[in-house]
């Protein structure tokens, strides 16, 4: 591998990443949009694809956070930042069309955008659930609509976030347990439609990842430190996740090694889930 040995110097890890994940996914010529980019897991994706050789589309409600994190990406792709909003049909559509004109195709998108307002049925305001099923459910449902028919011909790639919540519930949680849950039917739903065209279309279950959204949970706990004492107990890998380890994920499952791969989902929760939690 050419430049190994500078890249496995001590503080040269994320060189070493770099090099490592163009090699082995080569991401060329691949266009990729990312919803929810602005931060957290969604700015580790868009990262991870973009040191990997493609050109991002950062498409954030926080269209100025999209914006900077576009300034920082650095890869041979180019970044390119959309603000707008994943439950609008018009921002998506025309969120699609632009990426589309300016990089000449779609090839990628990974529906990552997604919100979590806690409460029971009984307590929720029915108009929070329907807040965070057009932002977790109907985005996913919309980009869909509008990235497919762009990729048709030449194939691509679906990947949704969605969560560990998916399977495990967790209690005053009603409304994004069920989101989640919903995104994996719409993944396979999608991917038995869309399979014809070349599209693949997979999921990403992932576990606690270190983010804004993450620190916004435990900080609203009474007691935060212990609490990620005992969260880092039933954690074998010892650790919680992070953005990127999301991202080297999502890259596998849009890259030609998961050729083979459709219609469903990869756990990424450092085997929490493994032990019952
Ligand atoms: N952090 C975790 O532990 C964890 C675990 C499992 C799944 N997830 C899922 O991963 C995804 C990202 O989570 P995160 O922790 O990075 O969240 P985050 O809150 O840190 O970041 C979410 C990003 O999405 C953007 N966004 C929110 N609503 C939007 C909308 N309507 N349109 C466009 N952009 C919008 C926000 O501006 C923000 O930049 C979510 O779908 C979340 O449910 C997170």
């Amino acid at each position: 591998m050419s430049g190994s040995g500078s890249a496995s110097q001590p503080g040269n890890s994320r060189t070493l990443s770099r090099v490592v994940t163009m090699e082995m996914f080569p991401f060329n010529q691949k266009v990729a949009l990312i919803t929810g980019a602005a931060q957290g897991i969604g700015r580790g994706i868009a990262e991870t694809f973009a040191e990997a050789g493609a050109s991002v589309a950062l498409f954030d409600v926080n269209g100025e956070g999209a914006r900077e994190v576009a300034g920082h990406i650095s890869g041979p792709g180019k970044a390119l930042a959309i603000r707008g909003d994943v439950a609008r049909e018009d921002d998506v559509r025309a969120a699609c069309e632009q990426v589309f004109r300016h990089f000449g195709s779609l090839d990628i998108v990974v529906n990552n955008a997604g919100i979590e307002t806690g409460g029971n049925a009984v307590n929720m305001a029915s108009s929070d659930w329907d807040r965070l099923m057009a932002v977790n459910l109907r985005g996913a449902f919309l980009f869909a609509k509008y990235s497919i028919p762009l990729m048709r011909g030449k194939g691509g790639a679906i990947v949704n976030i969605s969560s560990v919540h998916a399977f495990v519930s967790y209690p005053d949680d009603a409304a994004y347990d069920a989101s989640k849950a919903g995104l994996i039917g719409l993944t396979r739903a999608l991917a038995l439609d869309h399979g014809k065209d070349g599209v693949r279309v997979n999921a990403i279950c992932p576990g606690y990842i270190e983010t804004p959204l993450h620190h916004k949970w435990l900080d609203a706990l009474p007691n935060p430190e212990e609490t990620m004492k005992e969260v880092l107990k039933f954690h074998p890998a010892g650790r919680i996740g992070t953005p990127r380890d999301v991202g080297q994920a999502a890259l596998f499952l849009a890259s030609d090694a998961a050729s083979f791969i459709t219609g469903t989902y990869l756990v990424v929760d450092g085997g929490m889930t493994a032990g019952g939690h």
